[in-house]
């Protein structure tokens, strides 16, 4: 397992669509022992292959228990209800936006062995389910807000009184 560089806002390989895996290898696994490494030591929630330079469609998410979800060729399959928080990602570091999410997700996907399985999760993680397979489309969160906030501005907010948590 080694840790990759991630990819940031800029390169355009974060605007690509991801081609759907086809072989669950050695080399897929590889890729989310990797990304598992790579999404813990930043610290962050979720991760795209595409912010790792691969144009794969694998995410992984870190769900409130801290439980780690590997999701190849995920798609959503039901949503419901509406939340409005704050956002980051890895790739657009030190910039965060209010964005309007589902409150529950449904993702249908593979795990590493292709084996077909459904996950459903709300709040962050649903948010988060949204965030990462956005990205497998070449999407990230900064197009979906009207402007980004740098973590200062939000500290500034906190103190006028305005509510910034996630
Ligand atoms: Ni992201």
């Amino acid at each position: 397992m080694a840790m990759r560089e991630i990819v940031k806002k800029g390169d355009e390989v974060l605007a690509k669509k991801c081609h759907a895996v086809t072989k669950f290898d050695h080399k897929l696994h590889e890729l989310l022992d990797d990304m598992a490494v790579t999404v813990r030591a930043a610290d962050g929630v979720g991760l795209a292959a595409p912010q790792v330079g691969i144009l794969r469609q694998v995410v992984v998410v870190i769900n409130e228990d801290d439980e780690l979800i590997e999701l190849v060729n995920p798609e959503i399959v039901k949503t419901s209800g509406e939340q409005f928080g704050l956002e980051g990602c890895l790739s657009v570091p030190g910039r965060y936006g209010f964005v309007k999410r589902p409150m529950i997700v449904r993702v249908k996907a593979q795990d590493r062995n292709g084996v077909p399985f459904e996950v459903e999760d709300e709040g962050l993680t649903a948010r988060c389910f949204c965030h990462e397979i956005d990205h497998l489309s070449g999407h990230l969160f900064d197009e979906l807000v009207d402007r980004t906030y740098t973590a200062e501005e939000l500290e500034a907010m906190e103190e006028n009184g305005v509510e910034v948590e996630e």
